[in-house]
């Protein structure tokens, strides 16, 4: 799966499916399935290390399990996210997802934020560092939003989310994450873009969709996120869960307005 594949099928109105994948044996499973994006997400730091946040996540991390999950996967673009702090400055950007790419063998990178990250977006892009941005709910910010909590319900929200989307495809991103935000909102991001935008907790028209794998197979330890689904529960194997959430995601039966905002 290429960037470019993934534009067509995004020009055809068809639907992409993305799951988080953090070692090698749920990459084989969910590349055989045909989930179309593999994201190796610092959400590792709270589903596989325990922490209660993404924030204590390194470089080193997402390097090992970004190895894991290369080593499984066959067929679907691997993207991988930068944890926190490890962005902050260009040039150190630019360090670590060439680490990322070289000994993780990611093929596209994904930093949380918006306006801030154009020089950065830019940089990366210009020396063949595919970027994934992510906007709206941004994990890595926990602190500075006030909890996770869905974005851009006031005007002045909506519209700071509306010029990010833009700047960060005019300044060279790929693809985009867009999480927790009104499903309207989505939907006019989604229409704005020529890039996919991929949803997570952000409506059904998003070009795509990504959920953090431990939350469809019902691992997630505590309340689950009330825009994801438990796709194991009404399946009974892990195969056939991945596989109901690509039939759900592709039909546009998965999220329901019981998953959005
Ligand atoms: O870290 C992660 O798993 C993510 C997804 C929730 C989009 O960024």
């Amino acid at each position: 799966m290429t960037l470019t594949q993934l534009r067509k099928i995004k020009e055809k109105g068809e639907k992409i499916t993305c799951l988080t994948a953090y070692d090698a044996s749920f990459a084989h499973l969910l590349d055989e399935a045909g989930i179309e994006i593999l994201l190796v997400g610092d959400s590792l730091g709270m589903v596989v290390q325990g922490h209660d946040s993404t924030l204590p996540v390194t470089v080193d991390n997402m390097i090992y399990h970004c190895k894991q999950v290369h080593r499984g996967n066959k067929q679907a673009l691997l993207v991988v996210d930068m944890p926190f702090m490890s962005y902050a400055i260009p040039e150190t950007a630019l360090e670590n997802a060439a680490r990322l790419m070289g000994e993780g063998q990611a093929q596209v990178v994904k930093l949380e934020g918006g306006a801030w990250l154009i020089e950065t977006v830019q940089l990366l892009t210009e020396r063949g560092i595919p970027v994934c941005a992510h906007l709206g709910l941004t994990p890595q910010s926990v602190h500075q939003l006030g909890g996770y909590r869905v974005q851009g319900r006031d005007e002045m929200g909506a519209e700071r989310l509306q010029n990010d989307a833009m700047a960060l495809e005019a300044a060279g991103a790929s693809l985009l994450v867009l999480e927790c935000v009104p499903s309207k909102l989505a939907t006019e991001i989604t229409d704005s873009l020529d890039i996919p935008v991929i949803g997570i907790g952000a409506g059904v028209d998003c070009d795509g969709q990504v959920l953090v794998l431990y939350d469809l197979l019902g691992l997630t330890h505590g309340k689950p996120p009330s825009f994801s689904k438990n796709f194991l529960q009404e399946t009974g194997s892990i195969q056939t869960a991945i596989k109901a959430f690509i039939t759900a995601v592709k039909n546009g039966s998965f999220p329901g307005v019981e998953h959005s905002f």
